[in-house]
């Protein structure tokens, strides 16, 4: 399975692996990250999955789709490296993927 480096707020740092074809979000949230809160369940409609991604990842994910960007500037930790976590579907490809956790908003 492939690996992702969770970053959370404090700044600890964790690599748990996912399973292809969760979203990012998921693997996250059931390896016991409880910061994430994902209150929506992944329907695209809360922010509360907000991480911001490693740069170096930025060409192998998932284009922002427009409701991705419109919840993304209800965040006050929105910066370029900023996603929703549950829009991006965790690959092989994207093995060593690294994600911190944003600050709550
Ligand atoms: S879990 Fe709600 S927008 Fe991602």
């Amino acid at each position: 399975m492939p690996n992702l480096i969770v970053v959370t707020r404090d700044g600890t740092e964790r690599v748990v692996a996912g399973e292809a074809g969760l979203s990012v979000m998921e693997v996250i949230r059931d390896n016991g990250f409880d910061e994430l809160l994902a209150l929506c369940g992944g329907s695209c409609s809360c922010a509360t999955c907000h991480v911001h991604v490693d740069p170096e990842f930025a060409a192998k994910l998932p284009k922002m789709g427009p409701d991705e960007d419109d919840l993304l500037d209800s965040s006050s930790d929105r910066d370029e490296t900023s996603r929703l976590s549950c829009q991006i579907q965790f690959t092989s490809a994207l093995d060593g993927l690294r994600v911190r956790i944003a600050a709550e908003d």
